[in-house]
């Protein structure tokens, strides 16, 4: 490598980090915390008290079942409760988790509408949401996140259209399933 590209390179890494700095300082785990019990005081049913018994303030959100953080910033990086006979809604709080990588709710009784701040999460990779009972349109925001490989979304009652120019708004998607909805395009 000559000194250019090494330099070039310097500075993408710089600016990476000032990036992650930037997201870091105007939401803190403190944000991911409010989030999350936001979206727990959503839940209206837990009969198997998988969430109600363990999700405590006394505890990090860290060590809360379904929340794993990052290794290295210990921000939240996924929320995973699949086939948990969990019902409720999203808040739109849940938008706030900059750094949530994979979210998997697949196989509940969520209901509602997804919530548009869900295009806030610039890191998203993975969203299975597939097999609840949400309805409404698909909002228009996930197609922003261009992160995203995996969308999972049937089984629901989503109603709209696919936007034309989604994979080039999705220039990383691998997955999408989105049938047992009501979608055109
Ligand atoms: C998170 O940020 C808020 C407001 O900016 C601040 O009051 C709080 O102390 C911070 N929490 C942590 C754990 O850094
Ligand atoms: C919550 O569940 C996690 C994972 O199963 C466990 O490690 C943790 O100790 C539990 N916390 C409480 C307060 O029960
Ligand atoms: C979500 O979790 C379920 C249950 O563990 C799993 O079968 C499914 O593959 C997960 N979704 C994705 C997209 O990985
Ligand atoms: C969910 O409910 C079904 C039916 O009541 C039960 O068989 C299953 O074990 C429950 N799932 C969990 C994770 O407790
Ligand atoms: C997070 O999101 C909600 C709703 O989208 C907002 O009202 C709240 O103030 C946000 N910020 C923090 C730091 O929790
Ligand atoms: C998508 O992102 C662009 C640029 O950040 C923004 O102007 C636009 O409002 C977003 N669209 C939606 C539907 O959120």
């Amino acid at each position: 490598m000559d000194k250019m590209s090494i330099h070039y390179i310097f500075l993408l890494l710089l600016q990476q980090c000032i990036m992650v700095e930037l997201v870091m300082s105007l939401t803190n785990i403190t944000t991911d915390q409010f989030a999350l019990l936001e979206f727990q005081s959503r839940i209206s049913s837990d009969p198997d008290n998988i969430i109600s018994s363990n999700w405590s303030y006394t505890t990090s959100v860290c060590s809360w079942v379904g929340v794993s953080c990052g290794a290295r910033h210990r921000r939240v990086t996924a929320l995973n409760l699949p086939n948990v006979n969990l019902s409720g809604s999203l808040p739109p709080h849940l938008g706030n988790l900059s750094f949530l990588a994979s979210f998997n709710l697949s196989g509940n009784a969520f209901q509602g509408q997804l919530p548009r701040e869900l295009g806030k999460l610039r890191r998203l990779k993975l969203i299975d949401l597939s097999f609840n009972f949400f309805e409404g349109s698909i909002p228009l925001s996930i197609y922003n996140i261009s992160s995203l490989r995996w969308i999972y979304l049937e089984g629901n009652s989503l109603l709209g259209t696919l936007p034309n120019e989604l994979y080039d708004r999705l220039p990383n998607l691998e997955v999408l399933y989105l049938y047992m909805n009501q979608l055109n395009g």
